[in-house]
């Protein structure tokens, strides 16, 4: 074979078979390196006569050319296919790392335990509500000033058919859902998210959660609910906390109270609305209010779930909660 045909087939074959870099750079020293088989061939030139080295002249160079830019094209061949990520299948997984479970997720989950540990069953209601179950049906007729305790976000009546809908202002009405369907003696807690058309503050927020309490049987008392509530606060916080039991008025209770309570040297916060439920929402359900004639009497509470979470994790402000602030929630 002629000496440049010779050597162009071994070069191509050697740079075929390159796995690396250092085998190109062998490859390259074997024939254009400074001892290498075309080099020689091309200095060998100079001692042809003209003829011969016109011939042999061009195509030498040429092929010097050539292989230059055949190394150099296996060169970004090669470190093309070492930049794409390939699988090790023997090296040690990445952690993923554990998400956080919300504060009032947290503090919702830990209620639902304490109750149930106290015989509560736990139930949960529409957030959509009618005007009637919301208002009328807790003895708070259209009309009634009370109304205004509670402002409303109400759903567009065209939209809908003539029955009033709105955002339920409070879990309450869930008393009214559960003693339709079912029968005294019970106890319920109904955890749930509630809304209300109103300006917010570091402890007021627009949408926030509530947690519904009701018993119900033949002489369930006032005295029941101190004895529960306390139980739970004790269970809840673990901790020496003062309570203060203030008269108030929700029309649907008589008598009717609130509940503050504070950890040692904190602020005082209004936590729930409690009482004794009124005659006239027994009426609604068709209970028998008459606890004397065979009827039954019992107590509600409506507490706010947002504010146990502040005064439990020591939260300034309940609008941190529905910031979103990956770095807060991150802190429990
Ligand atoms: C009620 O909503 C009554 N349904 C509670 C009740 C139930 C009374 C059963 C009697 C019998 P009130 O509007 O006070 O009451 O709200 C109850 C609790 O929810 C408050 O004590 C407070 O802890 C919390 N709360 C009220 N408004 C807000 C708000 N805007 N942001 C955060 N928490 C609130």
């Amino acid at each position: 074979m002629e000496p440049l045909e010779d050597i162009k087939k071994r070069a191509w074959g050697d740079i075929e078979k390159a796995r690396d870099a250092v085998a190109l750079e062998l490859a390259r020293i074997k024939y254009i390196g400074r001892k290498g088989e075309l080099t020689e061939i091309l200095k060998s030139l100079k001692g042809l006569p003209v003829e011969g080295r016109r011939k042999l002249g061009p195509r030498a160079n040429a092929l010097r050319q050539e292989l230059e830019k055949k190394i150099a094209v296996a060169l970004t061949h090669l470190s093309e296919i070492k930049s794409k990520k390939r699988i090790d299948v023997t090296k040690p997984g990445k952690r993923i790392s554990r998400g956080h479970l919300h504060p009032l997720t947290l503090v919702d989950a830990e209620v639902r335990r304490i109750f149930s540990s106290m015989n509560f069953s736990v139930v949960e209601g529409p957030e959509i509500e009618s005007e009637f179950y919301n208002f009328d049906a807790l003895n708070i007729p259209g009309d009634h000033p009370a109304r205004d305790l509670w402002d409303t976000f109400w759903i567009k009546k065209e939209k809908r058919g003539e029955e009033s809908l709105l955002l339920r202002t409070h879990t309450s009405p869930m008393q009214i859902r559960y003693m339709q369907a079912h029968n005294p003696p019970f106890q319920i807690i109904v955890p749930g998210r509630v809304f209300r058309y109103e300006a917010t503050d570091a402890s007021h927020a627009f949408n926030f959660y509530q947690v519904e309490g009701l018993m119900v049987g033949p002489d369930v008392t006032l005295a029941n609910f101190k004895f529960i509530i306390e139980e739970f606060f004790k269970k809840f916080f673990r901790t020496q906390i003062d309570f203060r039991f203030r008269p108030s008025y929700f029309p649907f209770v008589e008598p009717g109270l609130e509940v503050d309570i504070r950890l040692k040297g904190g602020k005082w916060l209004e936590v729930m609305g409690a009482g004794m439920v009124h005659r006239n929402v027994f009426d609604a359900v068709r209970y028998n209010p008459d606890s004397s004639a065979g009827g039954v009497q019992g107590f509600a509470f409506g507490m706010g779930l947002d504010r146990l979470a502040m005064i439990k994790y020591n939260i300034p402000d309940i609008r941190l909660f529905y910031s979103g602030d990956i770095r807060f929630i991150e802190q429990f």
